[in-house]
């Protein structure tokens, strides 16, 4: 079965684990600590949380906000229901803002409208660079001066991603940032992910909320003993184990590496599917270098005459799995009844649902799979004379 995303584990992998397991801490010890500078060295910022999940990123980096119970946080309907879930999680109210179908992320000049419609309730916006595209970040910047709120840029698609020739833009931009190493992402940790930030206040608030609330002060641990700790605020266990930190370790050597086969998947599926009546190749801004943690096609499969459903169906019966990131989180019974969100808001969204297709991506897939791939999608829509040359 060729799958949309699959993980790459090799040997050095599996021995960074195994010597973990053998002479390290499991966790809490120093392999987390490398970890997160290496992700720093990489990505960027001051400091860096490891966390055992993106949802758990997500959840830490809007708490440290300490925003008010009930405070107005906006993000996109196409996401990952993470992304939601965190405003939840923290009690806030949540609004979604339509997406643009230039970039499939949620729309400035939509947002920017609201800002001004609702004077100064918004108190957080929840970006999502969107398959690895990046937003128009100095736009973002800019409203964010204008009408002061903040910043989370959820950036599990985006890992390596360039805004403007800047890897390491995300944390330049953003309060925070959140990363996943999903297996799916573009390094793994199994499960695991981090908050990037420059700002001090809001990492001291996660150092402590990811491990149970837990404060140690040097003065009073020397009055007390080492043993003594406090806990004002309730936490939580989102650690990220030692030896889920040795495989991201060995992991992001090769992240150039993923980064690159990456491209060029995206670069054979461009080709292959540009200026067919019907379908819409992903789009880029001329000031990114996007990332491709996703390959999505826009198929209209009204004009194709065959529905999504079947499609879909067809492609399974070859061994073929695809995706469709995401179901609008306005579609969902918990967000549905809470919020009585109205579809209409979101035409944008509506048409990206109806259309997106996720092909597959990730570093194994090989040229004859990936030829297969093509080759069926063509052969189920019926797409003659488009026979180039892989
Ligand atoms: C956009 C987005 N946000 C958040 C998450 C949550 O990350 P995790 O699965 O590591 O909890 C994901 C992961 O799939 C994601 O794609």
């Amino acid at each position: 079965m060729i799958n949309y995303g699959k993980h790459f584990v090799d040997k050095e992998d599996l021995d960074a684990v195994n010597f973990t397991l053998k002479y390290n801490f499991l966790t809490q010890g120093d392999q987390v600590k490398k970890f997160e500078k290496n992700i720093k060295n990489f990505f960027g910022g001051k400091y860096c949380l490891a966390v055992n999940s993106g949802t758990s990123a997500l959840h830490l980096a809007l708490k440290s906000l300490s925003l008010k119970k009930n405070s107005l946080v906006l993000t996109t309907p196409i996401t990952f229901i993470a992304t939601a879930n965190s405003v939840l999680y923290n009690n806030h109210k949540l609004d979604l803002i339509d997406i643009d179908l230039k970039n499939y992320c949620l729309d400035l000049n939509l947002l920017e409208k609201y800002l001004i419609q609702k004077k100064n309730l918004v108190k957080a916006v929840i970006f999502v660079d969107y398959a690895g595209n990046t937003l128009d970040w100095d736009k973002i910047f800019f409203l964010k001066k204008k009408y002061n709120f903040f910043t989370i840029n959820d950036n599990c698609h985006a890992l390596g991603a360039k805004y403007k020739n800047d890897i390491k833009y995300a944390v330049k931009y953003a309060d925070l940032v959140t990363h996943s190493y999903h297996p799916v992402k573009l390094i793994t940790t199994g499960e695991g992910g981090s908050v990037l930030t420059d700002n001090k206040s809001f990492y001291d608030k996660i150092f402590s909320l990811r491990s149970h609330g837990i404060i140690r002060n040097p003065l009073l641990e020397k009055k007390f003993g080492r043993w003594f700790y406090e806990v004002n605020k309730l936490g939580y266990n989102y650690r990220l184990s030692d030896i889920a930190s040795s495989l991201g370790n060995s992991q992001i050597k090769k992240a150039k590496k993923f980064l690159k086969k990456r491209g060029e998947i995206a670069k054979i599926y461009d080709y292959n599917f540009k200026g067919i009546e019907g379908i819409i190749i992903p789009k880029k801004n001329e000031s990114v270098n996007h990332a491709y943690h996703l390959y999505v096609l826009l198929i209209d499969f009204n004009y194709f005459k065959i529905s999504k459903k079947n499609f879909f169906q067809k492609l399974l019966k070859k061994g073929i799995n695809l995706q469709v990131h995401y179901v609008p989180i306005y579609n969902h019974k918990l967000y549905q009844s809470r919020f009585k969100f109205n579809k209409k808001k979101y035409p944008q969204s509506e048409k990206f649902f109806n259309q997106a297709v996720s092909l597959p991506v990730f570093y194994e897939l090989k040229l004859n799979q990936q030829k297969y791939v093509i080759n069926e999608i063509k052969k189920i829509l019926k797409i003659n004379g488009h026979k180039k040359k892989i």
